[in-house]
């Protein structure tokens, strides 16, 4: 999937801006604060309607505007198909359209666009919280499995009911029903979050010897938060009937699939400790390029790749060699940077240019 344009208005510095991208790479280049992550942002708002740079998000609205505009027209594989996704914030409520139509759950919005986005923060897939983690694979399922949504909405569903009755006296059966909900739902989530892991791992395998060879075999494990997988809906049953007493006291509940996580040790660095800061990139960007591939895989298109100022996150080696690969996919990529990288010479992909000057973006003959 591609975008054919994309417009912002009263998004941070933009009062208005459009751009056609390319199909293929596309280079924003500009001198600091003049714009081009907001660019990046606009592409990431309308797959999620966050931001990855977190914050609030009326801070997003450009200062003394009422509402910020972002559209976007989206060709999607296969044949072609052309869809309009407009995505507005006003009075800290989102609002959605299709083609025109207001589209009453946002989620709607974000199917049609998947994005896959690599930025100076992006180390905390590796170094931060599990949260982080389960984002990264569940970004995937919501992608790329039609049940998931509706199993991840059931099982937070029957968490709140739960964690609502912990804090109250204890009436243990009022909890039951509750439990027989989170089993069921949870262990259809531990199943599909390990099965995705597994998926990810020959092409993990694969972008780590590219991008950090010196790390050796690379082996992922996933921790499922309450019983193993293989225990099924019986063994998370037993797992949250256990920990009654315990997350009473907790006052929420301590086991299940929202407490899971997963980790990479490597044949040369064992824990994740033993990684130099620019490794932990390396493999963050390894799992994200491997991501894109599986959802490519999958999906029979491949999801749009957003880079962040690669050139400062990267030595020369690395950010050629990544380079080179976006040249080799039929994915297409934006990148920002204050100084224009040099580009693969032998790339068939066209490769576009821009320049964002302050809340301004310009095509540049390339
Ligand atoms: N709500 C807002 N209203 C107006 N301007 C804003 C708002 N939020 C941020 N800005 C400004 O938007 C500009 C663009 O920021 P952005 O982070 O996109 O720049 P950048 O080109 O990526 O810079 P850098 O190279 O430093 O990463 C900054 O000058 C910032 O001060
Ligand atoms: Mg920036």
């Amino acid at each position: 999937m591609r975008l054919a344009s994309l417009s912002l208005e009263d998004l941070r510095v933009f009062r208005e801006a459009r751009l056609e991208p390319g199909t293929g790479i596309n280079v924003l280049v500009g001198d600091n604060g003049t714009g081009k992550t907001t660019v990046l942002e606009a592409i990431q708002l309308l797959s999620s309607g966050r931001s990855f740079r977190g914050g609030v998000r009326d801070a997003l609205i450009r200062r003394g505007q009422p509402e910020l505009r972002v559209y976007s027209e989206i060709v999607a594989e296969p044949m072609e198909r052309r869809v309009g996704m407009g995505l507005s914030r006003s009075l800290r409520a989102w609002s959605a359209r299709i083609d025109g139509q207001a589209v009453e759950a946002l989620t709607r919005l974000f199917q049609e666009l998947a994005v896959v986005c690599f930025e100076p923060g992006s180390h905390a897939l590796i170094s931060g919280g599990s949260e982080h983690r389960r984002r990264f694979i569940d970004w995937a399922l919501f992608h790329v499995e039609p049940d998931f949504l509706s199993i991840w909405r059931r099982y937070q569903r029957a968490l709140r009911q739960r964690n609502a009755l912990l804090k109250q006296p204890m009436v243990s059966a009022n909890l039951d029903p509750w439990e027989h909900e989170l089993a069921l739902h949870g262990a259809a989530l531990t199943r599909l979050r390990e099965a995705w892991l597994a998926r990810l791992q020959p092409g993990l395998s694969a972008m780590v010897a590219r991008f950090a060879p010196g790390l050796g075999a690379v082996t992922p494990k996933y921790s499922s938060g309450g019983s193993p997988a293989s225990d099924g809906e019986t063994g998370l049953l037993a797992a949250l009937w256990q920990a009654r007493g315990r997350d009473q006291a907790l006052g929420h509940t301590s086991v299940g699939p929202h407490r899971a996580d997963w980790s990479l040790a490597f044949e040369a660095a064992p824990v994740r400790e033993m990684l130099s800061r620019g490794q932990e990139k390396l493999v963050v960007l390894s799992c994200l390029l491997a991501q894109a591939q599986a959802f490519a895989e999958v999906r029979g298109q491949w999801p749009v790749l957003v880079l962040d100022d690669l050139p400062s996150e990267l030595d020369r080696g690395h950010l050629a060699h990544t380079l080179e690969w976006l040249a080799s996919v039929p994915a297409q990529s934006f990148i920002t940077a204050t100084a224009a990288p040099e580009l693969p010479h032998a790339s068939c992909r066209p490769m576009r240019m821009f320049h964002v000057e302050q809340g301004r973006v310009a095509a540049l003959l390339y």
